[in-house]
């Protein structure tokens, strides 16, 4: 039995569709290779912006070909996407060719429910009638337990993933993920713990640690756990690795996690902080629960902690509320932070969530507004990356370079991506790299060792 799965959407869909990969090996079946044909596709989906909602089901639009000639795949989709009001059933009465819907809790029982396609399509060939269909986005109750002994298949390497808290309660009003991923849950100290010391031992060089807001880590448990305390005890196992985490919430973002960050070896000097918007009545009105000012402070706090810390964040244009007054005010707050990198997004407006019941703005004024952000900001990171040339970082290399033949990838503890030249067999390895050029985002250079 052959697999293949299709992920969109961010990190923690990554990490997903990795633990996807574990439970289908675990019955058995082996990843497809490109081209080659699958028994079972599964769709990990996203619907954080309208684009990623109709790119994955345009994409399970198009399967309807290959299920026509080949009667026996079997079709899942799990993932935020399942999680919408309706969407369930939406999906299966347009997609009748789809099997299988499981939801973002749950997704331990595809082994079972694939099995009992199978039976019901064995049976069926028998004579007897019923087609088999699952479609189940129950939250799993017992979540944390039965995500603790779900296997997972990493495809990462030098990178591991590690999840730390599911869910978000901050309901941010243009988001949806609180509605599709359910209340915050965070893992408990011991069972992360131990999966960094795993990793490690088995040779991961860089763990990433994940949670729609990672800095609200441990308020859900008893023992006084939190992501400062956290960040400190991974700090103190044995070994040499690099770790990062995703994301962080502003204004959560503890002088103690700081302190955590600038005292530890392992922990980088690199943050993504996404900001949304530089205007208090818009961060208001998004439920931000944090003023400009404040964000302002949190990124001198970081700096005069960790002078060579790589920022990044998310900002959004086009908000219901925001006049040209607070687009002025976003357009300021990036020219002063001079973030090494920023993640720009039209907002999208989201069934069900407060932000798309009010008056929209017009797309064409989306456009310009993003248009004129990312070009500032394109302008910040090519100046920011200029400082680099000359120096000499530490470098992970991660990964063949995909424009270069002969050329390796990697970042630098601020984050910054790097070129160099290197044979793929040292992925994994810590290199130290000069820097001889710098383009907007990505930085040259060859290796001194
Ligand atoms: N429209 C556009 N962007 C959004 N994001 C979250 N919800 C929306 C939306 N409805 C962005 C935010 C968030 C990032 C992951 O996606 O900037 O930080
Ligand atoms: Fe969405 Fe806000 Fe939660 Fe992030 S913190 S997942 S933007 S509601």
């Amino acid at each position: 039995m052959l697999y293949r799965i299709v992920t969109y959407g961010c990190q923690m869909n990554v990490h997903e569709s990795e633990k996807i990969a574990g439970l289908l090996e675990g019955m058995g079946a082996a990843a497809a290779k490109d081209g080659e044909r699958a028994d079972i596709v599964v769709f990990n989906t996203c619907c954080i912006r309208d684009t990623a909602e109709r790119r994955a089901l345009g994409n399970i639009g198009v399967i309807k070909g290959e299920k026509r000639k080949d009667p026996s795949l079997i079709i899942a989709v799990c993932g935020c996407m399942t999680q919408q009001e309706g969407a369930a059933e939406t999906i299966k009465e347009r997609y009748p060719y789809v099997d299988i819907v499981l939801g973002t809790r749950n997704i331990f029982r595809l082994p079972e429910e694939i099995k009992r396609v199978q039976d019901a399509r064995a049976a069926m060939k028998k004579r007897s009638d019923k087609r088999y269909r699952a479609f189940d986005t129950e939250y799993a109750e017992d979540y944390l337990a039965l995500d603790e002994a779900t296997p997972v298949t990493r495809t990462s390497f030098p990178n591991a993933w590690v999840n730390i808290i599911y869910g978000c309660n901050n309901f941010c009003t243009y988001c949806i993920v609180p509605y599709v991923r359910g209340r915050e849950l965070s893992r408990p100290m011991p069972a992360v713990l131990d999966e960094v010391k795993r990793v490690v031992d088995e040779g991961y060089k860089e763990i990433t640690l994940l949670g729609q807001n990672v800095n609200s880590y441990g308020h859900d448990l008893s023992g006084g756990e939190s992501f400062e305390a956290l960040l400190r005890a991974i700090d103190r196992i044995d070994g040499k690795f690099r770790v990062r985490f995703m994301t962080s919430h502003p204004k959560d973002l503890t002088d103690g996690v700081i302190a955590a960050m600038a005292e530890s070896d392992k922990i980088c000097s690199n943050i993504h902080l996404p900001v949304q918007s530089g205007s208090d009545k818009v961060l208001r009105d998004m439920n931000r629960r944090y003023t400009r000012d404040r964000y302002f402070s949190l990124i001198e706090k970081l700096r005069a902690a960790m002078p060579d810390i790589g920022i990044t964040t998310d900002v959004m244009v086009g908000f219901p509320t925001e006049t040209e007054d607070d687009f002025a005010d976003t357009m300021d707050l990036v020219r002063r932070v001079r973030f090494s990198n920023a993640f720009t997004f039209i907002y999208s407006p989201r069934k069900g969530t407060p932000a798309a019941s009010m008056t929209q703005i017009p797309y064409a004024v989306k456009r310009r507004r993003i248009g004129e952000l990312i070009k500032l900001q394109n302008s910040v990171t090519k100046e920011l990356s200029e400082d680099y040339v000359g120096g000499v970082y530490e470098v992970l290399a991660e990964d063949v370079s995909p424009k270069h033949e002969g050329m390796l990838c990697g970042r630098t503890e601020s984050g910054r991506l790097v070129t160099f030249p290197g044979a793929p067999e040292r992925i994994g390895e810590f290199v130290k790299v000069r820097i001889n050029e710098a383009r907007s985002a990505s930085l040259t250079g060859t290796t001194e060792d």
